[in-house]
């Protein structure tokens, strides 16, 4: 009861707030699954929305629907080309069915950290990146950081034989599913949304994903712990439909773009700070943290390790080699 009623409050909310667009101003609808405080997405987002309809008004209104109230991630880029929404940003193992370069992002343990991945989308093999769509339709503006990815289940996961036979969630990428199916464990595409449910159901017994992810819905309540293993990164792509970005005045586009890039660059700047911060917000809400030892990391690299040849050839391996350049 109570998600129902938190749900069409912010459904409420929203509708409220869209109602405050002026006639004529270019409406803006931004679409997304996660929470909006405490969150890099959700805050990055709710910064856009403000100093669009600061210093945009009069001419765009931007409405930020968080929380799936929307569209899943999984519909969002359907609702993108049908110019029902105009914005969105999924996690970057959600392009699968567009690109399969974007399988570079979910090979485990190739990127450092969130330093490494930053240097990687801002190389110039990684800027390329955001125009592998355009030939569908889509337009990639900037790349969001969220964070390094962990380990939750029902049990301690210390060694990758803890993760053997268990149900592990995974995003809509055949990468995660190659990687759950390299410990022995089952992988199930499932949406974000779906998650907390699926893990209180005991429909699946783990999942992966960023602190704030783990903290902002709660999946920490119904696990027995979550492992740091930083095994894999979570980032996301601002993405819009060629046909809208390319129909706007050309002067709406280049401030909407600035105002974009300048969010982009604060709010990456403290993607690692928020994550830190819902890792401690898990400790002191009772939740289980558990660290491994430099040791038993290594073995979770070696027993991951073979995945990524499994799609060295989709991604190109100029790609990969570019994207290990970056963590030195
Ligand atoms: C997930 O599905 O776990 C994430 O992509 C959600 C998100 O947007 O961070």
């Amino acid at each position: 009861l109570t998600m129902i009623s938190l749900c069409s409050a912010a459904l409420f909310s929203s509708v409220n707030a869209y109602a405050n667009c002026d006639a004529g101003e270019i409406v803006i609808k931004f679409s997304h699954v996660t929470n909006t405080d405490k969150h890099p997405k959700g805050i990055a987002a709710s910064l856009l929305e403000q100093r669009v309809n600061t210093e945009m008004n009069g001419v765009a209104c931007m409405e930020v629907f968080p929380n799936s109230t929307l569209y899943d991630d999984n519909q969002v880029l359907e609702a993108l080309l049908n110019g029902d929404v105009q914005l969105a940003a999924p996690s970057l193992s959600k392009f699968e069915k567009i690109t399969k370069k974007y399988r570079i992002f979910d090979l485990p343990f190739l990127f450092a950290d969130v330093d490494a991945v930053d240097r990687f989308q801002n190389s110039a093999s990684g800027d390329k990146l955001k125009n592998a769509m355009k030939r569908r339709g889509l337009i990639g503006l900037e790349f969001w950081h969220n964070g390094m990815k962990q380990m939750s289940a029902n049990k301690p996961l210390i060694l990758p034989s803890d993760a053997k036979g268990l149900k592990f969630r995974v995003q809509a990428s055949d990468v995660l599913v190659a990687q759950f199916e390299q410990l022995g464990a089952n992988p199930q595409k499932m949406s974000f949304k779906e998650v907390y449910g699926g893990l209180q159901t005991k429909v699946i017994d783990g999942q992966e994903n960023t602190w704030s992810n783990t903290y902002g819905k709660k999946f920490f309540e119904v696990q027995d712990g979550v492992t740091e293993t930083n095994h894999g990164i979570l980032d996301y792509l601002v993405v819009t439909s060629g046909d809208w970005w390319n129909g706007l005045p050309s002067d709406v586009r280049d401030q909407l773009a600035t105002i974009l890039k300048e969010v982009t660059e604060t709010r990456n700047s403290e993607s690692s700070l928020v994550n830190e911060t819902n890792k401690q917000n898990i400790i002191n809400a009772g939740g289980v943290v558990r660290q491994l030892t430099p040791e038993q990391r290594e073995e979770w690299v070696t027993a991951l390790k073979p995945v990524w040849k499994k799609f060295e050839k989709d991604i190109g391996s100029d790609l990969i080699e570019a994207a290990q350049k970056a963590n030195m």
